[in-house]
């Protein structure tokens, strides 16, 4: 039976992974800029992740939410000394999409009422919800005019007032530093206006922090660069460094009513360990000091590269490199730095190279990269 063909996939076979390296079954290592999908955040194969995960399983990998879990209490209470949200509480499902489709259902339950604000360029997952909040044309689809979702532009203030004097909403939901839109920030006195317009009008205020979360940006969270508070919060991705674990931390103003909210698999042991270990070795090792660190001097590198780069954006290891198309280099670039420079990198359109590097990226294998990168356009010259 053949796969259902909806990727474009390299033709490499990844046996082994380490750290930031990861090998094929030819042998060959590459250096992992892109973490698949910014989901490894504390590098591959951690050995304090690996022994907890093997342990876990040895002693039972998985019960239903029919029993309580004291790995979620752990979880939850990790989580409120480390992402500046205490007195909110935490919800645990599996994926980036989900938990924005719970955000989205708890803050209509709140308030009763059923449209929402998002942002053009936005992405917050693939499930028929999710994808109603872009104009992202790949991922559209008919179900789309089942929902009431406004899209303007990030930064747009005049269009913000407008559209919150017209219409009375659930809930805006922005990333913290938009992903898949080609690592856009919305900027800090954007955030304070959409989230004293929510305040104001009784919306609830979602962030979906699904990639721009979880340290990437040198702090837990990217919007708290901005200093604003969300009603709520969705994370994923760099949560259980490859082990699937979504959540939502939830601002303790929400009512909680039994059944509202569920899942078969979230929180499971196996889910619930993975996170632990992740913020275990986060704290221990400092990862988000080091993402603010290893993200400064890419920037401090390539940010002025201007033979190759138009712009350089995003912040600690959440970086967007916009290449400038009227150089030759630009057109091949991404397979020469696979192929050539055996570098995993990530994407968003032709001309954004995207770089979701595991947060334990180390000075050494940074300067690796700012080396090939600056080779490749000098050497077309
Ligand atoms: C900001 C953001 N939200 C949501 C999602 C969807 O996450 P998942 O693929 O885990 O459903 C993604 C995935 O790329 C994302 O980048």
């Amino acid at each position: 039976m053949p796969l259902f063909p909806v990727y474009k996939t390299w033709d490499i076979n990844a046996v082994k992974a380490r750290g930031c390296v990861i090998t094929d079954d030819k042998g060959r290592e590459y250096l992992d800029l892109y973490g698949g999908h910014a989901v490894i955040s504390i590098g591959h194969s951690h050995p304090v992740y690996v022994k907890a995960l093997s342990q876990q399983l040895q002693r039972i990998g998985f019960y239903s939410n029919a029993i309580v879990n004291p790995l979620q209490e752990r979880l939850a209470e990790a989580l409120t000394r480390i992402s500046g949200y205490p007195g909110y509480s935490l919800f645990l499902c599996n994926s980036g999409a989900e938990a924005n489709e719970n955000a989205l259902k708890l803050a209509s339950f709140r308030n009763g009422r059923d449209r929402v604000l998002a942002f053009k360029r936005s992405f917050h997952g693939r499930t028929s919800g999710a994808v109603a909040l872009t104009d992202n044309p790949s991922i559209c689809s008919p179900f789309n005019a089942n929902h009431r979702v406004d899209l303007i532009d990030l930064d747009d203030f005049e269009a913000l007032e407008k559209t919150f004097t017209q219409h009375r909403y659930a809930a805006v939901i922005v990333e913290g530093i938009q992903g898949v839109g080609g690592i856009r920030e919305p900027s800090a006195s954007f955030l304070q206006k959409i989230r004293d317009l929510c305040t104001a009008r009784d919306t609830v205020l979602i962030l979906d922090e699904v990639q721009s979360g979880y340290g990437r940006t040198g702090k837990f969270f990217a919007h708290q660069h901005a200093g604003i508070r969300a009603d709520i919060i969705t994370m994923a991705k760099g949560m259980g460094n490859g082990f699937p674990v979504g959540g939502l931390l939830i601002a303790p103003s929400f009512t909680p009513v039994l059944g509202q909210l569920g899942t078969t698999f979230g929180g499971n042991y196996l889910a619930c360990t993975a996170a632990l270990a992740v913020l275990q070795v986060m704290e221990e090792e400092d990862l988000m000091g080091n993402s603010a660190r290893i993200g400064s001097l890419v920037k401090n590198e390539l940010g002025n590269f201007s033979e190759g780069i138009r712009e350089f954006r995003g912040r600690g290891l959440m970086i967007g490199l916009e290449l400038r198309q009227d150089h030759p280099a630009s057109s091949t670039l991404r397979d020469d730095i696979l192929m050539k420079g055996q570098i995993f990198t990530g994407a968003a359109g032709p001309n954004i190279i995207r770089l979701l590097p595991p947060l334990c990226l180390n000075e050494e294998q940074a300067e690796t990269f700012i080396k090939f990168f600056k080779q490749c356009y000098t050497s077309h010259q």
